[in-house]
């Protein structure tokens, strides 16, 4: 074989390497890790070679799961339990964090809820609790994984950005959802959260980004999706025509948070399936 096939068989090798290990030695935390999007993303991470923290909030037995998966892979990884929308639980979570792994690199902000009523209907505690959990959630936890990325700084054996912080958002962050009011503000409110945190902490090598999944079947939308009708109705506003996997969105996210995409901070990357494309115009308007 040529000189040079062999030198670029070698290099590509060399990338594909890296590319599974492109978290390795760093530590994530991921919120409502233990099923869904999050279980895919920390378990993704793991194979990343990341170590995982999986944040649960009552269920130990499924988020134990995960981290036996994560530990079969080669990979040390902790369970965590935290109600993120109280702030002495975030804090004591991040504390037991540090009493395993030292520190943290990447903090994922999945943990987020539904509770859907009509305007007319919705509680006010329907209300509070979907903004607590994934809007008030997010800020606690995004506040702490900040303090500790700014007072340890960069260290560039393990990534070139001191800290890498992903909020988990939904193509409802844009796209207005009549019957979910709660949800829908809670996203829109996400966006202009992780904006302007990225905008304060970039100087401080701190990368904040959002992924906003369209359609992804996991139990939240379980009801929907299940039934032959109701995947018929998810698929008519999606124009690549399947419902999303977990995986897909976990993908995503190891590269997010890997130095591959290190010049990016402030964006929010739709993972959709091109439910933000107005699929209603698909044949006309
Ligand atoms: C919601 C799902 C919904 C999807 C697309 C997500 O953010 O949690 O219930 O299927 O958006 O509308």
């Amino acid at each position: 074989m040529p000189l040079y096939l062999m030198v670029q068989n070698q290099k590509i090798k060399e990338d594909m390497l890296s590319i599974g290990n492109s978290l390795k030695n760093q530590v994530a935390l991921v919120t409502g890790g233990s099923s869904g999007i999050g279980k895919a993303i920390a378990k993704a991470m793991g194979k990343s070679g990341a170590k995982v923290a999986i944040n649960y909030i009552s269920d130990k037995n499924e988020a134990d799961q995960v981290v036996q998966d994560i530990q079969g892979s080669g990979q040390s990884a902790i369970s965590v339990q935290a109600d993120v929308s109280q702030e002495d639980q975030v804090m004591e979570m991040f504390r037991n964090v540090y009493d395993k792994f030292g520190t943290i690199d990447i903090l994922v902000n999945n943990a987020g809820i539904q509770k859907d009523a009509k305007f007319l209907e919705m509680s006010f505690s329907d209300w509070q609790m979907v903004l607590n959990v994934n809007l008030t959630g997010s800020f606690l936890c995004a506040r702490e994984a900040a303090k500790e990325f700014c007072q340890r700084g960069l260290i560039p054996e393990r990534s070139k950005a001191a800290g890498k912080i992903i909020f988990i958002s939904s193509v409802h962050d844009t796209i207005p959802w009549a019957g979910h009011a709660n949800y829908a503000s809670s996203k829109g409110g996400i966006m202009m959260l992780m904006k302007s945190l990225a905008q304060e902490l970039a100087p401080h090598k701190i990368r904040v980004n959002s992924i906003s999944p369209g359609a992804v079947k996991t139990d939240i939308n379980r009801e929907v999706w299940e039934k032959p009708e109701g995947d018929a109705k998810m698929r008519a506003l999606i124009p690549y025509d399947r419902i999303g996997e977990p995986e897909d969105i976990a993908r995503v996210a190891v590269w997010l948070a890997s130095d591959e995409a290190d010049y990016i901070t402030g964006t929010t990357i739709y993972v959709d399936g091109g439910m933000m494309l107005y699929p209603g115009f698909q044949t006309g308007g």
